[in-house]
């Protein structure tokens, strides 16, 4: 049986159970996809349906209980630490739900972190992180801390933070969901520009319009499995 994959980024039977006490949570069940290079897919779907989830176990941040994620045709879970780490620092960028920024830092340095881990100099890690701060509309608010930060604005420094190191694959995790209308359309165009450059982009959203009129593909979730088809290229692509 030919076992090798095509696909450059894919899950296989992936499953992820939480264990509370006596009772399991199946956030995640059996799902399988697979994403070509450059692709931009929408992840939709009600609260608690396995969409973070999914994220996570995609980008490396957490294992799942059973099934694998492949990054061109290597698995997560054979990578030793340092490939691992080395795959999330250099091809990853992410853009958590709750922003998950570094309370002590400003926002540049909040930023400047993600090119640190990526092994870029001092000098090239501010011009850059404040490069793409001032693309954000952020230029005002580097030295301010999250604390000081609208949640807009939070988020604006999260996106910049998982955008700097121009990572091949961008995960985000409802990244217009604090923000006006305005300041949505504007971060929608950014990441649409970065599509454009052929940055993969996995997006979770409840926004559908956006979702349909931005995205290749998208993926609905319910239950913590994947709705309709398996998002395997020329099948069950949602039409919405
Ligand atoms: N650490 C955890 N321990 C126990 N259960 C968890 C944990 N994390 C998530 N869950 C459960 O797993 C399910 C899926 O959670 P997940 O965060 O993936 O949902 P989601 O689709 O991202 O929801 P939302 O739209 O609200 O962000 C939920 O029922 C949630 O309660
Ligand atoms: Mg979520």
């Amino acid at each position: 049986m030919e076992m090798k994959s095509t696909s450059w980024l894919k899950a296989r039977n992936l499953s992820r159970s939480y264990r509370r006490g006596s009772s399991e949570v199946r956030a995640l069940d059996d799902v399988s996809v697979s994403v070509e290079r450059g692709e931009y897919i929408s992840i939709v779907g009600s609260s608690g349906s396995g969409k973070t989830t999914l994220l996570n176990l995609l980008s490396g941040l957490d294992s799942p209980t059973s099934g694998t994620v492949e990054f061109q045709g290597t698995a997560l879970q054979l990578m030793t630490k340092r490939e691992l780490a080395l795959y999330r620092a250099k091809k990853v960028g992410m853009v958590f739900q709750s922003f998950n920024l570094i309370p002590q830092f400003t926002a540049l340095q909040n930023v400047e972190i993600a090119l640190y881990f990526n092994g870029t100099n001092a000098k090239e890690r501010r011009r850059q992180s404040q490069a793409i701060l001032e693309q954000l509309g952020l230029s005002d608010r580097v030295t301010h801390k999250p604390a000081d930060l609208s949640g807009g604005e939070q988020q604006r420094v999260a996106l910049a933070r998982a955008i700097v190191k121009k990572p091949e694959i961008l995960f985000a995790d409802e990244p217009t969901g604090n923000l006006d209308y305005e300041n949505a359309q504007q971060i929608a165009s950014l990441i649409n520009n970065l599509n454009k450059e052929n940055y993969t982009i996995i997006l979770v959203t409840h926004n559908i319009e956006l979702a349909k009129k931005n995205s290749n593909r998208i993926i609905k979730m319910q239950y913590g499995k994947i709705a309709e088809g398996d998002g395997a290229k020329g099948e069950g692509s949602m039409q919405i």
